[in-house]
């Protein structure tokens, strides 16, 4: 009984942290120039919040709408004059789906959405479980968990989502792929196992365009995270640099855990245009 008290103090002490603390984890979402390319305007911004807490409210969901908010972003803030579109790989019920695509409507561009619609395929040996060194936690998998079917995610998306801007791509990543061969701006990818990860990059970051970026959901992982920054994989796979994870091992500290800001979603940057970042010379001397 006193256990379930703490329990709920602490959801409801967490979510008023949440609350107060949007301000300052959405301060680009509300920035004046985020969007304004696309025409959209803070009222448009407030509406679409609200439509996407609704998302996650409604429909079940393995992401969190300041997620999702994060990634929205992230959208509105690549130039228009880019094109593009935008790539989500794992779909589950199309909570995350049904917010990009509101994205999509209101940047003028497509989403291509990429899952088996029957769940994770089979886990191999590397792939039945994942550490979360930060939070002591192991993750299992097991074929057919987080399975959406497409008429699920086409009913929800008719009605949450805007399903007129939205292309799928049903079956196996391995299959569908391939043959996938279009400029994007934008890449979502949260599709749980090493293996799948593996195969979305190989074939999508060819395609991403320069300085734009490609989040991932399993940021906590440290099997995911290490691929990011594994040398040998992209210089074997792709002949690149490794790009390196933002959110390697805690993802975005955008939700209150015990102990500190977190979420389970990071990104990386293809090329960032390193040269207009602003130089900081480390003199020792205060700023
Ligand atoms: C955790 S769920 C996605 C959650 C979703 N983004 C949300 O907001 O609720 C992972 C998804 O990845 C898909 N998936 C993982 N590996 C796959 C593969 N190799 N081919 C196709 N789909 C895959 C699963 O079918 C599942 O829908």
């Amino acid at each position: 009984m006193i256990g379930r008290g703490i329990g709920m103090a602490w959801r409801i002490y967490r979510a008023l942290l949440i609350a107060f603390s949007l301000p300052v984890l959405l301060a680009v979402y509300f920035r004046r120039e985020t969007g304004n390319e696309y025409g959209i305007g803070l009222m448009t911004k407030l509406s679409l919040a609200i439509r996407i807490a609704r998302n996650t409210w409604r429909i079940p969901s393995a992401t969190h709408f300041v997620e999702h908010l994060a990634m929205l972003t992230s959208i509105m803030n690549v130039p228009a004059s880019i094109e593009g579109c935008i790539v989500e790989c794992g779909s589950y019920k199309g909570s995350s789906t049904a917010s990009l695509s509101l994205a999509a409507r209101f940047c003028g561009r497509r989403l291509e959405v990429f899952d088996s619609f029957a769940g994770l395929p089979e886990p191999d040996t590397t792939d039945q479980t994942h550490t979360i060194l930060g939070r002591h936690k192991v993750h299992t998998y097991a074929k057919g968990s987080w399975s959406g079917s497409l008429e699920e995610v086409r009913s929800n998306l008719s009605r949450y989502g805007d399903i007129s801007v939205c292309h799928f791509n049903a079956g196996y990543f391995e299959q569908t792929l391939p043959t996938f061969q279009q400029q994007c701006v934008f890449v979502f990818l949260d599709v749980d196992l090493r293996n799948s990860l593996e195969t979305c990059l190989r074939h999508l970051w060819p395609w991403l365009q320069d300085g734009c970026c490609l989040f991932t959901h399993e940021a906590q992982q440290s099997e995911i995270a290490s691929l990011f920054w594994d040398s040998a994989w992209w210089s074997d796979q792709l002949n690149t640099v490794a790009p390196g994870l933002i959110g390697s091992g805690t993802g975005l500290g955008l939700l209150p855990t015990s102990g500190a800001y977190r979420s389970d979603i990071g990104y990386t940057i293809k090329k960032p245009f390193v040269i207009d970042y602003q130089t900081v010379p480390q003199t020792g001397r205060a700023e």
